[in-house]
């Protein structure tokens, strides 16, 4: 099995050296893993001029997995927007075509303390969003600046991106999702913004068609600005959402904080064919890069999503998650998750622990 490794930027490198010291060990009984790295974001800029070259994406495209770390840096926020490091990730997206963006938020019982939120408020959270990931206003033209050709402010400079859905996108995604609900507490909530936007009326009529092929799935609906708000109120009475590109970015790090720290939440980006991308919800950090105290479970977790839905290896996804918890349980904290009372480690240390806890 190939897995692509692209480190990335920021703090990349630090959490991806520890997901594949995991993976190593995982591999020591009896699977065959091997390991490509390639440069990616600011740091293939960096060696190579752009930020995701031909070479990265093609190992990408061939590979059974891609395990990524982040990209971004301030130092190349003035570079013009196709170099930028963000590129990198949108580009992985769009060009795999990995649509369907997995993002559980799971609040491990050890960690009740660490959320923002009141422990009663949390206990027990275990919800999964479903974000569309190659539409939207992300992708959508076109987009850019020019001269407003009308309105109030004609004739002044303006800027403009356009938000956009087809039929099968919303489509394909509502499949997901009704499957991914229909493997858990069967309830699914559609996120929209249906009372102002064209795009997102569409995109309830739509998931509401798509639900009648799924009659044991309860869905319903919920514009995005109340859906912020159950998502502190009462986080718990979702199971699974479903929104788009926009809305699931921000709903997902809203999300995350409530399992105390964006630090504990990975992801699987996932094509029609399987294939997948993983990496943590979280960025790249820079303020904290190369100082050893990030927290390296989110890609840890990343990795254990991947050997459940690309390389089909599930128990060795739970053994690993098992590990983390049981890292957890011996009180070892890296300083996000910190509290009073715990073991503070490094992010190598975290790594080590988890290994150690996989037996
Ligand atoms: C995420 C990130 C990305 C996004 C950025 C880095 C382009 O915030 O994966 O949530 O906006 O999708
Ligand atoms: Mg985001």
């Amino acid at each position: 099995m190939n897995i692509a490794v692209l480190p990335g930027d920021g703090i990349g490198p630090e959490i991806i050296a520890e997901a594949v010291k995991v993976l190593r060990r995982i591999a020591q009984d009896g699977f065959d893993f091997t390991f490509e790295f390639a440069p990616v974001g600011g740091a293939a800029y960096a060696a190579s001029g752009h930020p995701l070259p031909e070479a990265t994406l093609n190992l990408a495209r061939s590979a059974d997995a891609v395990l990524f770390g982040a990209v971004g840096d301030w130092k190349y926020d003035t570079l013009e927007r196709h170099l930028r490091p963000e590129q990198a990730i949108l580009g992985l997206r769009k060009n795999l075509g990995l649509f369907a963006n997995l993002r559980p938020a799971v609040l491990y019982a050890e960690l009740a303390d660490a959320s923002s939120l009141k422990p009663e408020v949390v206990s027990g959270l275990d919800i999964l969003i479903v974000r569309e990931l190659t539409g939207d206003i992300y992708f959508g033209q076109p987009r850019g600046r020019r001269t407003a050709p009308d309105g109030a402010f004609a004739g002044q400079p303006e800027a403009f991106d356009t938000m956009r859905y087809s039929r099968p996108e919303i489509e394909r995604i509502a499949h997901v999702a009704f499957k991914a609900a229909q493997g858990r507490n069967k309830r699914l909530t559609s996120v929209d913004k249906a009372n102002v936007l064209e795009t997102f009326q569409f995109w309830k009529d739509i998931v509401t068609e798509i639900g009648q092929q799924y009659p044991d799935v309860q869905l319903d609906h919920m514009y995005v600005d109340n859906a912020a708000m159950q998502l502190v109120k009462a986080p718990k009475k979702f199971d699974v959402i479903v929104t788009g590109n926009m809305f699931g970015d921000i709903l997902s790090d809203e999300a995350s904080m409530l399992t105390g720290s964006i630090g504990m939440l990975p992801s699987a980006s996932l094509n029609e064919k399987g294939q997948g991308l993983y990496e943590p919800s979280h960025g790249s950090a820079p303020d904290i890069a190369g100082q050893g105290i990030a927290n390296p479970l989110a890609t840890i977790l990343s990795a254990a999503m991947m050997l459940r839905h690309s390389l089909k290896l599930p128990q060795q996804a739970d053994r690993i998650e098992s590990a983390v918890q049981k890292a957890l349980a011996q009180g070892l904290r890296t300083p996000d998750i910190h509290a009073p009372g715990m073991q503070k480690v490094s992010t190598a240390q975290m790594g080590d622990a988890v290994v150690a806890a996989l037996g």
